[in-house]
């Protein structure tokens, strides 16, 4: 049997973490410290996807499909990795990557490389991609920040016991696989240039949450369980989806639950809003800088015309070193407000406004969504000028969640 004939041969064992350091003008998520950088090129060490497309055609698709496929590659992205660069001087040229392209823990002397790759807007390289998670052997969360441990070798780890062997690769099967401990490395901590104490923290209390607590993984929700080839001809079985269903797909709809009460008393009209947050950690995550949610109330009077419109914002916003209010929070040290919705959390909001006049009836609209892209007009408009799409790229516009409508009759 010829083992990883076409997928890579090197065997070393990485220890990647991402330490909590505050550089001058660097970040909080500092250098990744590699007890050694294997001697085998990147292409054989982090075998690309391609090469586990020839068996894996569905996982390959739907990753695909996902956002995770793209994470080095959107406009946003990489007009907020320009801003960075130019921020930090190129101290720490790789600390996006590190995420976002984890194999540069890995191979840290190539970041300069892996950059230029992001900026042609058409990488060679992978982000985060098939073997970028399935050599991680190991998560270590005895530090405030959870370390990913890669074991390079010819094993790639996942979650069966019972796999079907192969000619490319050994398999072995790991509990980590189907803990939220996998996610964790890049989901935990906003890369802020300072330690922002709490508020550095993506998820909030999410260990606390009713759904943790009954044993709800990261996966459970966001690798929903289905039926399908774990590779090509293989008989069907348990396989996990890997869209990665988050603002994309509709998983969205069980964000959150919104009711709506109103209540008139002659002039002046009331109306109550109770968002209730389904997702058992933070909603939403506040990395990039600029994530938001907004709660959106609309009331139609006589002929369905906007008569008051008013919104509330979830989310972060983080201060710059210079106290001034900051869409990126690569150069957040502070946080000035902290709304978000935490882990299934109920708010109650109220809008007072005057009773739509002239007419029988009048229509509440109360809608959540995540906001667009928000920032200084440069940034907006460089993004712009990345995109094939132009101003009509999708993170100008708003992702509907939920929406209520209720008719209020009048006497
Ligand atoms: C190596 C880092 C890394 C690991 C490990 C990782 N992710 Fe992510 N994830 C990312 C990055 C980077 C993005 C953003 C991709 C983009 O849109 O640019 C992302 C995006 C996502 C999204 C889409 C979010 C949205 O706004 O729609 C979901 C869902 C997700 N990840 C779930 C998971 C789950 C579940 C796991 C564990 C099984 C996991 N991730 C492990 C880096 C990682
Ligand atoms: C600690 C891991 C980590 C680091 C470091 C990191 N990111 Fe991210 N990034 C993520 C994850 C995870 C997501 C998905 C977040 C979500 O949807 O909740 C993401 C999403 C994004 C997005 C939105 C999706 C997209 O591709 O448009 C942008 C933009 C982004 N990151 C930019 C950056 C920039 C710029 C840096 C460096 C200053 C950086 N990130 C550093 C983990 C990281
Ligand atoms: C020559 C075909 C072939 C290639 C190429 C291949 N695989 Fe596999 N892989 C398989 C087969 C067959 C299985 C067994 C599936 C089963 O048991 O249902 C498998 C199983 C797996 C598993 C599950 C292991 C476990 O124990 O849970 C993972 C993860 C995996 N492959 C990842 C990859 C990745 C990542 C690549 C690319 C770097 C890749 N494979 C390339 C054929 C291949
Ligand atoms: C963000 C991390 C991540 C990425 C990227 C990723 N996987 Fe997985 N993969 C997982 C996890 C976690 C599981 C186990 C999920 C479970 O069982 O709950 C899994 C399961 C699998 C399985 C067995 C179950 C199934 O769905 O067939 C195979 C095979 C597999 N992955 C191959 C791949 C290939 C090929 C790619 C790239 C096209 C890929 N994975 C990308 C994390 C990832
Ligand atoms: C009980 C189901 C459930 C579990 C468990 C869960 N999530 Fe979520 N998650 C959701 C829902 C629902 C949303 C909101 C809709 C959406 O954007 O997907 C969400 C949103 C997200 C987003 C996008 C948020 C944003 O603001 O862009 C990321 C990233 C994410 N989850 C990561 C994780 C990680 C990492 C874990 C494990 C620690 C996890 N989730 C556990 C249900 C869950």
């Amino acid at each position: 049997m010829t083992r990883l004939k076409d997928i890579g041969t090197a065997v070393a064992v990485v220890l990647v973490s991402l330490s909590v350091m505050t550089l001058g003008s660097g970040s909080h998520l500092s250098q990744a410290q590699n007890s050694a950088q294997p001697k085998e090129p990147l292409e054989k060490v982090f075998p690309h996807s391609n090469k586990c497309k020839r068996c894996h055609e569905r996982v390959f698709e739907e990753w695909e499909a996902s956002p995770l496929s793209r994470s080095i590659h959107s406009p946003a992205f990489r007009a907020s990795l320009e801003g960075y660069l130019a921020f930090s001087g190129r101290k720490d040229p790789g600390m996006c990557l590190r995420c976002h392209a984890p194999h540069v823990n890995v191979y840290e002397d190539q970041a300069p490389a892996f950059i230029e790759q992001v900026r042609s807007g058409d990488p060679a390289i992978d982000g985060v991609a098939c073997s970028q998670c399935h050599l991680i052997e190991q998560v270590d969360r005895t530090k405030q920040l959870p370390k990913i441990k890669y074991a390079l070798g010819k094993t790639l780890f996942g979650p069966y016991k019972d796999f079907v062997p192969n000619k490319a690769h050994e398999s072995k099967d790991l509990d980590l696989f189907r803990k939220s401990n996998l996610c964790l490395n890049c989901h935990f901590a906003v890369p802020a240039a300072a330690d922002l104490g709490k508020s550095n923290d993506l998820l909030g209390p999410w260990e606390s949450s009713q759904a943790t607590k009954s044993g709800k993984e990261c996966q459970t929700c966001h690798m929903p369980e289905q039926v399908g080839e774990s590779a090509n001809g293989e008989n069907k079985r348990k396989v996990a989806n890997h869209t990665f269903p988050g603002r994309i797909g509709k998983l969205r709809q069980e964000a959150a639950k919104l009711e709506v009460e109103t209540e008139v008393k002659g002039d002046q009209s009331k109306v109550t809003v109770t968002v209730q947050s389904l997702v058992p950690h933070n909603l939403p995550t506040t990395h990039p800088a600029w994530a938001r949610m907004v709660l959106d109330l609309t009331i139609r009077g006589k002929n369905l015309n906007k008569v008051f419109g008013e919104q509330r914002v979830y989310g972060r916003v983080f201060a710059n070193a210079k106290g001034q209010r900051s869409a990126f929070d690569f150069e957040a040290t502070k946080v000035l407000e902290d709304t978000v919705l935490k882990p299934e959390e109920t708010r109650k909001e109220t809008f007072s406004f005057p009773t739509p006049k002239d007419t029988r009836s009048f229509d509440v609209e109360a809608s959540l969504s995540y906001a667009p892209v928000a920032g200084p007009p440069a940034f907006l408009q460089r993004i712009e000028a990345e995109s094939s799409k132009g101003a009509q790229d999708p993170v100008f516009q708003p992702i509907p969640i939920v929406k209520r409508t209720l008719n209020v009759p009048l006497n």
